[in-house]
């Protein structure tokens, strides 16, 4: 009698301890983003430079949005990446993501051709997040709207968010973003402003991504406002 009292406070005490145990996979397909620091140097951020990758070169339509999933491959934000199984954090040598994003082959390359494939710097970036877990985690980039510059500012949140779709061989919309002339043609025209703003008669930007933070939008606007120079 005894020893079963015993044994039945050991299984609750079991159930209880386990109850408080932390999740052994810290950040599981569909748990929260975490994190709101300023950014660090040395950590990768799934949602500041991971996410927009995926959202601009991977879940375009046609490939693997929602609607198109290729191979039953969707690509649109965290929960469907990990949930693919093809990214296993620490160990970029699983799945096929990395290996396809890296491939010398040209029938295996992702994006396949036309497609530019991914620059040195994005596959990297990409490495670099797998290795430091695949974490579904962000920082605050403390955008900086202090004189804004096309070739500081205005080009990296181009590169970061829209090239993927908008370049010189997938011109989304006949819209090239990878070049000045193009980039500044659509910011006098009103469109680059109209579209990442969500404004009215205009197609909304990053297509099927987030919008644009208000910040990320200000440098848009300042760079127009000075009349979308080449600086
Ligand atoms: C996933 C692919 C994709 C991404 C990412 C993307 N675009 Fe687009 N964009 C398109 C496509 C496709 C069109 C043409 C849509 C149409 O004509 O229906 C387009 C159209 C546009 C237009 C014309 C809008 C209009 O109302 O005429 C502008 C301007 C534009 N994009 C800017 C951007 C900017 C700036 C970004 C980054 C912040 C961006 N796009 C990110 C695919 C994308």
């Amino acid at each position: 009698m005894k020893k079963s009292v015993v044994l039945i406070f050991l299984f609750i005490l079991t159930f209880v301890a386990c109850k408080h145990l932390p999740s052994l996979t810290p950040h599981g397909p569909n748990d929260p983003p975490v994190g709101g620091a300023p950014c660090n140097a040395d950590t990768v951020y799934f949602q500041n430079d991971i996410l927009p990758i995926f959202q601009s070169s991977c879940a375009k339509s046609g490939c693997h949005n929602a609607a198109s999933h290729r191979e039953g491959i969707i690509l649109t934000d965290y929960n469907n990446i990990i949930s693919t199984g093809e990214i296993r954090g620490g160990d970029p040598s699983h799945g096929n993501i990395y290996s396809t994003i890296t491939s010398s082959s040209s029938s295996d390359i992702m994006p396949p051709p036309p497609d530019a494939p991914l620059t040195a710097d994005q596959i990297a970036k990409i490495l670099k997040w797998i290795e430091q877990g695949a974490l579904n985690n962000y920082c605050d980039g403390g955008c900086d709207t202090v004189d804004v510059k096309y070739s500081l500012q205005v080009k990296t949140l181009l590169a970061n968010k829209c090239i993927g779709c908008h370049n010189t061989a997938s011109t989304g919309g006949g819209i090239s973003l990878d070049n000045y002339s193009g980039a500044s043609s659509v910011a006098i025209d009103g469109r680059l402003i109209g579209s990442v703003s969500h404004a009215t008669g205009y197609i909304q930007m990053p297509q099927g991504g987030s919008k644009l933070s208000a910040c990320e939008i200000k440098i848009f606007q300042l760079w127009l406002d000075a009349g979308a120079p080449n600086n």
